[in-house]
């Protein structure tokens, strides 16, 4: 866990990354959070059995895609005790695996959703290749159900063109450099969010920041649409 201490504006940032690309986001978003005077908590999901990235093979990654369909449960570690202080927003954060919450993002919400969300105000951030929205109603279904009051939205996705972005993250997990293939490379540039969505992020951070000080009534009608084009 990591806390700046600043205002009496507190905010809780849970977070959970295989490939590092929420990572990066959350912390631009953090950097735009910054000259807010707001006190930011992280708190990164960590499971009890190490994950490695790359998967590695095609075989495993094929496993893992099923098994993260059928919303297999990653097991984590305890919270840090000051996530169950009072926070005037939670910000949820994590990828999409096959359709659906990652599976540490599960296990939270098994093991202490109602005591972490029930009665607060929460903003989903969604990292992911391009397909989102079953996560997204998947989520919004499990923190309604803790008595959360969800206020809002961020997505990211993987900005390059199909089917290189699909083929590109299938590869990238297996182990694979896409980007540094001479076929591929034309097509695919980079593996995940570009420099400008983590500018996008720290933005949105700013942004976040500044209605909390207002007091956080309209953050419902903050605007984060990304300027990269959501399928
Ligand atoms: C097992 C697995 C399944 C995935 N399934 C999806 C999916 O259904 N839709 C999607 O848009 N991205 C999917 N992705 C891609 C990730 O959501 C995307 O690469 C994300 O940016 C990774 O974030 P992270 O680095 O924080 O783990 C999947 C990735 C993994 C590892």
């Amino acid at each position: 866990m990591d806390t700046a201490a600043k205002t009496n504006k507190k905010l809780l940032l849970v977070f959970y990354y295989f490939s590092s690309q929420t990572n990066n986001l959350v912390q631009s978003l953090v950097e735009g959070l910054e000259g807010s005077d707001i006190t930011v908590v992280q708190e990164r999901l960590r499971p009890l059995v190490r994950l490695r990235f790359p998967i590695g093979t095609i075989g495993g990654t094929l496993r893992m895609m099923l098994v993260t369909f059928f919303r297999k449960r990653i097991p984590i570690e305890p919270l840090s005790p000051a996530c169950f202080d009072s926070y005037d927003l939670i910000i949820v954060t994590g990828p999409t695996w096959s359709y659906n919450p990652s599976g540490p993002i599960l296990s939270l919400f098994d093991r202490d959703g109602r005591r972490l969300f029930e009665n607060k105000l929460v903003l989903p951030l969604i990292s992911c290749r391009g397909y989102w929205r079953m996560h997204w109603f998947g989520l919004k279904n499990l923190l309604c159900k803790c008595g959360a009051r969800v206020v809002n939205l961020i997505v990211f996705s993987h900005p390059n063109p199909e089917p290189w972005r699909t083929i590109g993250v299938f590869l990238k997990l297996a182990g694979r450099i896409p980007e540094k293939k001479s076929r591929f490379a034309h097509k695919y540039r980079k593996y995940g969010h570009t420099r400008r969505q983590q500018e996008e992020a720290k933005r949105f951070g700013a942004m976040i920041g500044e209605e909390l000080n207002r007091g956080g009534a309209a953050i419902h009608l903050l605007n984060f649409d990304t300027e990269i084009a959501q399928p």
